[in-house]
C-alpha cells in the first residue's frame, strides 16, 4: 500500500503537467492600421495567399490583406468577443466570403495552407511557437511579426517606422520583421558533374542553423569549404574553390530548389584560365558520408 502510494506520488511529481490556454496567452492591443498595410506589404502579400494571423483581434491583419491585396486568410483568437467582432468587420468590408476568425488557441490552429503568418504575440508566445511553425509551415512561408522576435532566428528583412496611430494614437515606434521559413539542408548531400571530361564524386556536409548553413566538400582527396551559402526558403546558393584533379583550381557556382531530400538547379564551373560551362546539377542527401572515408595515418 505505503510502495503503491510511493509510486503514486513519484509519478505525479514527474508527470508533465498540462499546459493550460493562461500559461499560453498574450494580451489584446490591436496593431494601427499603418502597421497592418506595411505588415502585409512586407510580406509581399497578393491575390494567391493564405494569410493567417494568429491572435487575430479585431481582424484587421487578414482584413486588410484581403482588402487591399485580395488574399484569402483566416485568424483564431481566444477571446470570442473578438472572434465575433472580427467576422462582423469583415463582412462590413466586403470581405466575408473570403476571410474567416475562429475561436482556437494559437497553438492548435491548422498551419498547412498558409503562406503568410502573421502575429502581434509576446516573445515568450513567439518562442513557444517557433517550434511548430518551423515544423508545420513549408519552406518559402513568409511570417511577419509585429514589434516581436523569435530569439536567434534572425529576421531576413525589418524595418522600424514612427506610427502616430499606435497605442490609440498616442504614436510609437512599430517594428516590423519578415522571416522565410527555410528548407531543412542539413545533412550529407552527395553528386557528381563532369569536370575536364571526368565524372567527379562530390561528397558535401552541410550544417544549418534557420537560414544560415556552412558547407564542407570532398572530392576524391582534395576539399574545400562552401563560400557566400544562402538560403531563402527553397532557393539555396552557394560558391566552391577547389583543386580538382590533376591540380586544376575549379570556381563552382551552385543554385538550386531544394525538394526534400533533393536539390535541382545548375551549376556555373570555371577551371583556372578556361571556359565557363553551365550544367545541370542533382544533389541527394543520404544517411551516411563518405566524407571522411579512408581515414587512417598516411598524411600527405
Ligand atoms: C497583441 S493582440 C494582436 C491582435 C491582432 N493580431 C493585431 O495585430 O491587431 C494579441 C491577440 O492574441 C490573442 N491571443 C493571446 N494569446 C492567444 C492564444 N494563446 N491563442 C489565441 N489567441 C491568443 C489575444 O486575445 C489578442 O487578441
Amino acid at each position: 500500500m505505503a510502495l503503491a502510494a510511493g509510486l503514486l506520488l513519484c509519478t505525479l511529481a514527474t508527470a508533465p503537467l498540462p499546459a493550460h490556454a493562461q500559461e499560453r496567452f498574450s494580451l489584446y492591443v490591436p496593431s494601427p492600421q499603418s502597421v497592418a498595410e506595411a505588415m502585409a506589404k512586407m510580406a509581399g502579400v497578393g491575390k494567391s495567399d493564405v494569410v493567417v494571423d494568429l491572435g487575430s483581434g479585431d481582424g484587421r491583419i487578414v482584413t486588410t490583406a484581403a482588402r487591399l491585396h485580395g488574399a484569402r486568410g483566416f485568424g483564431v483568437d481566444i477571446n470570442p468577443e473578438l472572434v465575433e467582432l472580427a467576422n462582423s468587420l469583415a463582412k462590413r468590408s466586403g470581405v466575408g466570403d473570403r476571410v474567416s476568425f475562429s475561436l482556437q488557441n494559437v497553438f492548435d490552429a491548422d498551419l498547412r495552407k498558409a503562406t503568410v503568418v502573421n502575429m502581434y504575440l509576446f516573445p515568450e508566445l513567439m518562442r513557444m511557437l517557433r517550434p511548430k511553425l518551423l515544423a508545420d509551415l513549408q519552406p518559402g512561408t513568409r511570417i511577419v511579426s509585429h514589434d516581436f522576435s523569435f530569439g536567434s532566428w534572425e529576421p531576413d528583412e525589418q524595418i522600424t517606422f514612427f506610427a502616430p496611430d499606435k497605442f490609440g494614437g498616442a504614436g510609437a515606434d512599430a517594428r516590423i520583421s519578415l522571416w522565410i521559413v527555410p528548407a531543412r539542408i542539413q545533412g550529407n548531400w552527395n553528386w557528381s558533374l563532369p569536370v575536364g571530361g571526368q565524372a567527379m564524386s562530390y561528397a558535401s556536409i552541410i550544417e544549418q542553423h534557420f537560414q544560415v548553413g556552412e558547407g564542407i566538400v570532398r572530392v576524391g582527396n582534395r576539399r574545400g569549404l562552401f563560400t557566400d551559402l544562402k538560403l531563402r526558403g527553397d532557393q539555396l546558393s552557394f560558391g566552391l574553390r577547389i583543386t580538382l584533379d590533376p591540380g586544376v583550381m575549379v570556381v563552382h557556382e551552385f543554385r538550386g530548389t531544394v525538394k526534400g531530400d533533393a536539390i535541382e538547379g545548375m551549376v556555373r564551373v570555371t577551371p583556372d584560365g578556361g571556359k565557363t560551362v553551365e550544367l545541370p546539377w542533382r544533389a541527394s542527401r543520404s544517411n551516411g558520408t563518405t566524407y571522411f572515408q579512408p581515414t587512417g595515418l598516411a598524411a600527405k
